[in-house]
């Protein structure tokens, strides 16, 4: 992990209220929730705004259910890294529609219109968790299942170009609403990184990346996001954004874009819950993609194919940093822990069980030595060879959501000030108590002069040198 790499920390509730076009497809009122992390506050608003959208939404699953847009992205995120190219488990690949159709002896895996006689079914449904697909992980949700019965029982139809297309081909090149051109709201900021030259501020917006140079200047637009983005990272030389996009408890995605250009290169990954981080290994050639079901894949970026899937996680990954031998990399969950584990073996290597809530944010402080910070309000330093905890840096009332690196230094944020701490030795530096809204994501450029946080209500606030400080909202027309 780089020292300017962002945190995606934070994921808020906040309401913004779109113009729509079309009044009957669009609701009027668009959550931009994440309330995992933060249910006991607005856990009453944030149902309140499901239900709004559950209504408002356009009826789905109308007609019957396609095999590109819907079965192949739920195989491909859930089954292919187990049974594809380069893992087979039982000889058996689903990486195409062709392959899926038939299992290693030659019998059929889908009997049309029978769902109940198909393998590709039962094993979904298995009452031995041995034998349950996905294996080693919970069941399937109901409305996946749902689904894949739906299909099989509609005949199992195929709607791709053509039948020995990779799933990865046929996921959706779903093209996502465009950004309003002035925002009518502000929203929380999720994700930013810093542009390679280090002089501008790729920032999460509403469907889509603004760039901002550090004055407040809005300079470009990379649209055709999911609707808030969870995580931005490029690429370490080449001209790449990839970022994690997505609606919670609807959609997912991982996308990668020409940073020049802002275009669409391709979607690596669709799924059916937001993606909240995905990182490029040190050397740029693995994509480490931080899953809802508490997997964690990893892709190569040459191929878009799935090279692993690192178990262990009971429950959804929402932060990742890779080492800087490009082997170990962090990860946190809200599953209460954070993991250390060898990409090269796919094994868990270290399990810090030393927070009592979520843990929301990572980074490698030295060879042997992580910090993660949680919803418990604690910052905690841990040794990553044996998961045992080395000591408490903080501890607050509030969550903390958000850590930022620098060669000397590193930023803890959140609810409460943003401090900084020596990198060597973790002593108090600096404390910064405005502005008055939660801090939802730091970040340092690459020699660590300056810092910029984002908060809850959209502001951004650079500071150069320790000395001067500019503040701008990144909400497009304000
Ligand atoms: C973590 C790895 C892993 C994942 C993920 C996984 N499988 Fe499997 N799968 C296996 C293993 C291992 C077996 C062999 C089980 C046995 O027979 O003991 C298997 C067997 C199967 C079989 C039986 C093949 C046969 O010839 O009898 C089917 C069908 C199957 N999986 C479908 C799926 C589907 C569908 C998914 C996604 C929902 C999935 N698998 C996800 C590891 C996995």
């Amino acid at each position: 992990m780089t020292s300017t790499r962002s945190s995606t920390s934070c994921k808020l509730i906040a309401r913004l209220r779109v113009l729509p076009r079309d009044r009957s497809r669009v609701p009027t009122v668009i959550p931009l929730i994440d309330g995992q992390r933060f249910q006991p506050m607005f856990f009453h608003l944030n149902w309140m705004f499901v239900l709004l959208v559950y209504f408002a939404s356009p009826a789905l699953g109308d007609g019957k259910v396609s095999f590109s847009a819907q079965v192949a992205p739920l195989l491909q995120s859930q089954c292919v890294a187990c049974h594809g190219d380069d893992v087979a488990e039982a000889d058996y690949r689903l990486d195409t529609y062709e392959r899926l159709m038939l299992l290693a002896d030659g019998s059929p895996a889908v009997i049309r219109e029978q769902a109940g006689d198909s393998k590709l079914f039962q094993v979904l449904v298995h009452e031995d968790e041995d034998l349950r697909m996905p294996s080693e992980s919970d069941s399937l949700p109901v409305a996946s299942i749902n689904l894949m019965r739906r299909w099989i029982t509609e005949g199992a139809g195929f709607d791709g170009e053509s039948k020995d297309q990779s799933l990865s081909e046929l996921l959706p090149l779903k093209t996502h609403p465009q950004a309003p051109e002035i925002y009518p709201a502000r929203i929380p900021l999720s994700a930013m990184a810093f542009n390679p030259a280090g002089d501008q501020l790729l920032i999460s917006g509403y469907h889509e990346i603004t760039v901002w140079n550090l004055e407040g200047e809005l300079l470009q637009r990379i649209g055709d996001q999911g609707e808030r983005t969870y995580s931005i990272d490029l690429h370490p030389t080449l001209p790449l954004v990839l970022s994690a996009s997505g609606r919670p408890g609807v959609s997912g995605e991982l996308r990668l874009f020409d940073l020049s250009t802002g275009s669409l290169k391709s979607v690596l990954v669709a799924t059916d819950e937001v993606i909240m981080d995905a990182r490029f290994s040190p050397d740029g050639k693995t994509i480490a993609v931080a899953m809802p079901d508490g997997s964690t894949q990893l892709i190569s970026t040459e191929t878009g194919s799935v090279t692993g899937r690192l178990l262990g996680h009971s429950d959804q990954v929402t932060s990742l940093a890779w080492h800087a031998d490009g082997i170990r990399l962090a990860t946190t969950s809200r599953d209460h822990t954070a993991k250390v584990f060898d990409c090269q073996s796919g094994a868990s290597v270290a399990t810090f069980t030393g927070h009592t809530k979520a843990v929301n944010d990572i980074v490698f402080l030295n060879n042997d030595q992580a910090l993660s910070v949680s919803n418990d309000g604690t910052a905690q330093l841990w040794n990553v060879r044996d998961g045992k905890r080395i000591r408490e840096v903080l501890r607050g009332k509030t969550p903390v959501l958000t850590l930022a690196l620098a060669p000397d230094k590193y930023a803890v944020g959140g609810s409460m000030a943003t401090q900084w701490f020596k990198r060597d030795g973790n002593q108090p530096i600096k404390r910064f108590d405005e502005p008055k809204h939660w801090t939802t994501i730091s970040v340092f450029d690459a020699p660590g002069s300056t810092f910029v946080i984002g908060t809850q209500a959209g502001d951004v606030v650079i500071r150069k040198n320790e000395t001067s400080v500019t503040q701008f909202e990144a909400i497009p027309g304000n």
